[in-house]
């Protein structure tokens, strides 16, 4: 079983690919509903509906040269495993939106592995570009957002390891109570 972190990164790479400047991470847990919700939105050159639709299906391609992709129907196979689903919006030039709700406590639901880590990570390989970071759990909100984080680093890149290293701790420090509540169920 894949981890949701590995899902959440080739999801927000395909957002990075398509020139999104502004790529924004939503993981919503919901105890109550036994939810658990990941969003990414990327101000991108966004896709037509019939790419839409495609994109969702590796096999639809068969017939063509296209490179079948796999992060998609990934994602919306874990989704679907826990009896969740997976959704696009998207607009060709503004951007696109993948959503995908996930059963808390389901036997099937793929641990989230290490989303600091995964954050971190893919802001230090994208120093220019600027990504938000939240957690909503049970109403409860964290937000990281780099151009804040710009702003207070005055001139250091957030390609610096160093600033990567904090990062990962800051956030892991921030959110490590709100994303626990995933798995108390
Ligand atoms: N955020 C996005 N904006 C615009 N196009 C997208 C976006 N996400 C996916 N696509 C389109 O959908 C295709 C399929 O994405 P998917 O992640 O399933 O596979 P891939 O990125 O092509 O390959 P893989 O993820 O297996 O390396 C992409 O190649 C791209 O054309
Ligand atoms: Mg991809």
């Amino acid at each position: 079983m894949q981890e949701l972190s590995m899902n959440l990164l080739d999801i927000a790479q395909n957002s990075v690919a398509a020139g999104s400047t502004l790529t924004q991470i939503t993981i919503a847990i919901d105890t109550a509903a036994k939810r658990l919700t990941l969003t990414i939105a990327d101000n991108g050159k966004g896709m037509d509906e019939e790419t839409v639709r495609r994109v969702t299906d590796p096999f639809y391609t068969t017939r063509t040269t296209r490179k079948v992709g796999l992060g998609l129907p990934l994602f919306q196979e874990a989704a679907r495993a826990t009896g969740g689903e997976l959704t696009i919006r998207s607009a060709v030039g503004k951007g696109t939106t993948v959503e995908a709700f996930f059963t808390l406590g389901h036997i099937d639901l793929a641990p989230l592995g290490d989303l600091s880590g995964t954050i971190a990570g893919l802001v230090q390989c994208n120093p220019e570009l600027d990504f938000v970071y939240r957690v909503i759990s049970d109403g409860e909100t964290f937000c990281m957002d780099t151009r804040q984080l710009r702003q207070m680093l005055d001139g250091v890149s957030l390609a610096t390891p160093q600033v990567a290293i904090f990062l990962r701790e800051y956030l892991e420090e921030h959110t490590e109570n709100l994303l626990k509540r995933s798995t108390q169920i």
